[in-house]
């Protein structure tokens, strides 16, 4: 049966995880319908069936809720890059406030005391990566439509910073040159110090063009049949292509990267100016994609609790510390830092970085998954900063709670593994004092966090006692 006319007048009870409205069908099936808010009646049309519930497409609003609002953005309807524009700004930190205490309830974590969100302004966002694809001589480019490998053209984009809204015209220009018809690409944009902007390409492979094929067959459009022949290393063209681009867009450093599989792999096209970012006031040169904080007053908010958070701690370790964000940060009053990261180009950034400062940031490349530091490595430090991906550190915060460390500054973007983490410090006798939540990833459902745990079993070494 098909389902996609099916409409439904659904009553919305609560927003879920993901930011859509939740309801239920006349059969009790879960409905998920995005651009929904709680109390509001509307009018939906069925797009997916899956066996946690129903997704759904607004067809009206038959009666608002009091807290909607008219979303700022064009593209809103359809963009999957935002989910929550759509209400007011009490109930926007409402969301993000409640998505951190769900998360801390269920592991019974209690923050002394807690602040946020602290909220990007819009047009700050500093990095992102955007799909282009090419059929005939049209070129798309911007992030996936909601639940679709579809490509929102994009005109405009309010989170993003300018200078990177500004390159999309030209870069969809550029498209029809480095895009057979039937191929598409990945681009991942940063911007840096002085609005220097490093970009990197990465064709998509035959099976994601047969995606991108099969979702467009899906909505019926009419078009011609796809080519599918895999794009093998940039051509002359297309670096010549890519080198004018970087030339009359002043952009500082492009990279081609051949694979998802191949990270690493980057062939240089184009270094015409240093890519620098300045992290805790030091200038860093990171690799091409690297991580790095998606707004600058975000990572201002995190750096703020994480400095307060160590107090005066002399010898502290940087965990997942990537370019060095936090452990540049730290570097003041005579302390010694430590920073531990698992990718090589990061903490090769943050090493040449290190080497003009005098012997006061240490620098290791490991992974912590495979070889978390153990107790006996950490007893050197008496204050440990971690910021791990979306994973969380479950082994090593296991090692940090048979530690005799004294304060834990974890930094997350995911609640849940910041809670099952935050629990097992909990268990060890440390207390959460402190927690802020962060918001960089304007009007998605995104959130970050920062908390500090101080441990009450702290035994102060006997070395530390001299003087
Ligand atoms: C959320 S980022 C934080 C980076 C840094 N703290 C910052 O704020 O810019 C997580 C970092 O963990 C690193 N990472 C991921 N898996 C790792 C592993 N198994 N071992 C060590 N580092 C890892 C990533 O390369 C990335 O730099």
């Amino acid at each position: 049966m098909s389902t996609n006319t099916q409409t439904y007048d659904i009553k919305i009870d609560s927003l879920g995880a993901q930011g859509d409205g939740v309801g239920t069908l006349p059969d009790g099936r879960r409905a998920f319908v995005s651009g929904t808010l709680a109390g509001e009646t509307v009018r939906a049309r069925v797009q997916d069936e899956k066996p946690d519930g129903v997704f759904c497409a607004v067809v009206e609003v038959l009666e608002p809720a009091a807290n909607r609002m008219a979303a700022p953005c064009p593209h809103y309807d359809r963009c999957g890059g935002c989910a929550i524009q759509h209400m007011d700004d009490a109930s926007y930190s409402n969301f993000k406030m409640d998505a951190v205490r769900r998360a801390l309830d269920q592991h019974g974590l209690e923050p002394e005391t807690m602040d946020g969100p602290f909220i990007s302004a819009p047009g700050t966002r500093r990095r992102a990566t955007m799909a282009m694809y090419r059929s005939g001589q049209r070129v798309l480019i911007g992030f996936n439509e909601r639940r679709s490998r579809s490509i929102v053209d994009l005109q405009t984009c309010l989170v993003l910073k300018p200078r990177l809204v500004a390159l999309v015209p030209a870069l969809r220009a550029l498209g029809l040159t480095l895009l057979e018809s039937g191929h598409g690409m990945d681009i991942t944009m940063m911007s840096g110090d002085g609005d220097a902007v490093d970009l990197v390409f990465r064709p998509w492979k035959k099976t994601q063009n047969k995606h991108a094929q099969k979702n467009r067959q899906a909505r019926n459009r009419k078009e011609p049949k796809l080519k599918q022949k895999q794009i093998d290393g940039p051509s002359l063209a297309i670096l010549e292509a890519l080198y004018d681009f970087a030339n009359e867009h002043d952009i500082a450093r492009i990279r081609w990267q051949d694979g998802f599989d191949k990270p690493d792999d980057l062939t240089p096209v184009a270094d015409r100016a240093p890519f620098t970012v300045t992290l805790g006031g030091h200038m860093v040169r990171p690799s091409p994609g690297a991580f790095l904080q998606a707004t600058e007053d975000g990572q201002a908010a995190l750096t703020e609790v994480v400095l307060s958070g160590v107090g005066d701690a002399r010898n502290i370790v940087d965990l997942y510390a990537g370019c060095g964000t936090f452990a540049l940060a730290l570097l003041r009053d005579k302390r010694h830092v430590t920073a531990v990261e698992g990718w090589r180009p990061a903490i090769d950034a943050l090493s040449r970085a290190a080497s003009e400062l005098g012997g006061v940031l240490d620098t290791a490349h490991r992974d912590l998954v495979d070889d978390p530091l153990n107790a006996k490595e950490l007893k050197d430090f008496d204050a440990v900063v971690i910021d791990p991906p979306r994973v969380g550190a479950k082994d090593q915060m296991r090692e940090i709670a048979n530690a005799n460390v004294r304060t834990v500054v974890s930094v997350s973007c995911n609640p849940a593994t910041f809670a099952r983490d935050g629990a097992i410090l909990k268990d060890a006798g440390f207390k959460l004092t402190h927690l802020r939540v962060v918001d960089q990833f304007l009007w998605s459902t995104h959130v970050e966090l920062v908390g500090v745990f101080v441990n009450q079993n702290y035994v102060t070494p006997p070395r530390l006692n001299r003087g």
